[in-house]
This record gives structure tokens, C-alpha cells and sequence, in this order.
């Protein structure tokens, strides 16, 4: 297929241009490299640098199979400081790639949701049917986007699927975690045994669970790429499905720095600190849906991850 990948060059959408290519598909990226890197995005596929508002249309009018759609602001602080920012650049510019599919005839979508849609859950683990009541701006408009979608399937008959990720791990070679701003815990626990810092901090070690901290649902990223590809075939026209991407177990802040220790062989030191503000306690998927209709399982677990993360960042 002829596929337009949105955020290419950043760290997921890069993964999965990479596979989309290894399986024979032709592919377009669409990045302003705010936060992504040019160098990122896979040799063999196309680079157009703009935004999405800016060069959406212009590049569907070539005739496409279907997008992928990965950029977008990711930051749940700067979503709260920056509420704007975050509704302009994810739902809007959304809208604007989904309205150049309608007038261009873009049969299928598949759109990096998250499990920030379903807030603090109810229980877990979470099903894609539980309520979504996101605590943040960022899962709010990632939220509005997967209505915007099942709105536009309905009404112009595109086949959409929202893959919504919990905590994405790992690298593919090459390709990796590179944020200017990183927040995520398995590329911060990993800058102390590359001496980038002294200590990695535990957001919290009062939370109501066995060791006090956060528990998450970890994925590899390649795992993650592989759904993508069964979800592009998976598109219906004139529908819209969500599908959960977790592993169905989770893992405490703790239980992730003991892995990173194992891995590197370096004593990482931990510093107890206090709560990140809007960090629920527990996150885990079901993924019982996707398993079920598209056959997908995760392959590779929390030290795989971690070991192909430690292999991209010490390279
Ligand atoms: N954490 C630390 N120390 C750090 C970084 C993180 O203790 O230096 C903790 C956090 O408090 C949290 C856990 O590690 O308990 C995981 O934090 P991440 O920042 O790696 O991931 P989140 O679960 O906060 O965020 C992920 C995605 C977001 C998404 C969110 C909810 O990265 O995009 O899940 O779906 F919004």
C-alpha cells in the first residue's frame, strides 16, 4: 500500500515506518520535526517537513491506501500549562489531515490514542469499553480525535481503527527514544549508568499498592508496530474501533529501576520523592480485544525492553 505516516520521524511513528517498510509498503512521512528528528525517519521513505494544517491536502492529493497517525503533543504537563497549544495542535490539526482524507478519497486510518482517554480507571484491568474521562488536556484531545474519527468513518465511509497505547518501551536498532524533554521512566532511569545524571527519582512510594509506587502497563515497541500492521488491514469502511495495546500486567516503578539495574549491571540510585500530580496509581490494558479480532499478542517483555532501550541509548 501507498501509506502517508504522520510523526515519522519521531519515536513510534519512526518504528513503524521502519516495519511498514520492511513489509514491502511504500511510505510518505509528514513531520514539522518539532519534536521529532529528520535522521529518524527510515531510509527508503519520503520526507515532506510541514505541518499537517499546512501540507495535508497537497500531499493526499498524490492518491493514497491509507495513514497513519502519530504526530501530535505528548506532554501531560505542558497540556496542562498549554491547554491551547495542545487542542490546536492534536484535534486540529487532526481534523485538518481527516478533511483532506474525505476530499481526497483516503480509504483507512489507523490514530495513536492513548490510555490517558480513560483518566483514573474505574478498575482495572481497563476494557475499551470503561468510561473516559481523561484528568489532563492531552488525553482530552486525543480523546476529541477519536470522536472526530468515528464521526468522519460514519459519515464518509473511511475504515478508522484508534490503537490506544499505555507506557510504549524499547527500541528497534536504530530507532529509539530520543525527547528533548524526557519524562518517560525507562530512558531517565537509563540516563545514570550512562552518567547523563546522579539518580533517577520514584514519583511517589504512597500509592495503594504492594511496594507503594506506580504500577503501568509496559509494550515494545515493536510489539506496538506490529499491531498497527494488523490493525491497517483491518480498517472496515464506514466504521471506527478502538483497541487497547498493553500487555495485560503491570509493573511498579521499583520492579522497572530492578530491571534497568539487571540489565545495565550498573547500581542505579533511586531517590524517594513526592507524587507527580496527576499520576493515577494503576494502568493496565486489556487487551483482550485486539487478541480476540486481530490475533495480536506482545512478544517481548519488560527485560526485553529494557535491553533493547539500554542497546539504542548506549550505542
Ligand atoms: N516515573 C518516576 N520517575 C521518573 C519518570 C516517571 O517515578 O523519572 C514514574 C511516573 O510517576 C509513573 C511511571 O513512572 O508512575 C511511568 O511514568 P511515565 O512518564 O514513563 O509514563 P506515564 O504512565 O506517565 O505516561 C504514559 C504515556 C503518556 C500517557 C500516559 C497515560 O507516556 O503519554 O501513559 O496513558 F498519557
Amino acid at each position: 500500500m501507498k501509506l502517508l505516516v504522520t510523526g515519522g520521524a519521531g519515536y513510534i511513528g519512526s518504528v513503524v515506518a521502519a516495519r511498514l517498510l520492511e513489509s514491502g509498503h511504500e511510505v510518505v512521512v509528514l513531520d514539522d520535526c518539532s519534536t521529532g528528528h529528520e535522521d529518524a525517519v527510515p531510509t527508503g521513505a519520503t520526507l515532506v517537513r510541514a505541518t499537517l494544517r499546512a501540507a495535508a491536502s497537497d500531499v493526499l492529493s498524490g492518491g493514497f491506501d491509507g495513514v497513519l497517525h502519530f504526530a501530535a503533543k505528548s506532554l501531560v504537563g505542558e497540556s496542562v500549562e498549554k491547554p491551547g497549544l495542545y487542542w490546536d495542535k492534536n484535534l486540529g490539526e487532526s481534523l485538518a489531515l481527516f478533511d483532506a482524507m474525505r476530499v481526497h478519497r483516503v480509504p483507512r486510518i489507523v490514530f495513536s490514542s492513548t490510555a490517558a482517554t480513560y483518566g483514573e480507571p474505574e478498575r482495572t484491568p481497563i476494557a475499551e469499553t470503561d468510561p473516559t474521562r481523561p484528568t489532563n488536556p492531552y488525553g482530552a484531545s486525543k480523546l476529541a480525535i477519536d470522536t472526530t474519527l468515528a464521526e468522519y468513518a460514519r459519515m464518509y465511509g473511511i475504515g478508522g481503527v484508534s490503537l490506544r497505547y499505555f507506557n510504549v518501551a524499547g527500541a528497534y536498532g536504530t530507532y529509539g527514544e530520543r525527547h528533548t524533554v524526557e519524562t518517560h521512566i525507562i530512558p531517565n532511569v537509563l540516563k545514570v549508568p550512562l552518567g547523563e545524571r546522579e539518580s533517577v527519582s520514584i514519583f511517589g512510594t504512597d500509592y495503594p499498592t504492594e511496594d507503594g509506587t506506580c504500577i503501568r502497563d509496559y509494550i515494545h515497541v515493536v510489539d506496538l508496530a506490529a499491531a498497527h500492521l494488523l490493525a491497517l488491514d483491518a480498517c472496515a469502511p464506514g466504521t471506527h474501533e478502538i483497541f487497547n495495546l498493553g500487555s495485560g500486567s503491570g509493573y511498579s516503578v521499583r520492579e522497572v529501576i530492578d530491571v534497568c539495574r539487571e540489565v545495565t549491571g550498573h547500581g542505579i540510585d533511586a531517590v524517594e520523592s513526592p507524587r507527580r500530580p496527576g499520576d493515577p496509581a494503576v494502568l493496565v490494558a486489556s487487551s483482550a480485544k485486539i487478541t480476540e479480532r486481530l490475533g495480536w499478542k506482545p512478544e517481548r517483555d519488560l527485560r526485553a525492553m529494557v535491553t533493547d532501550a539500554w542497546a539504542f541509548a548506549s550505542r
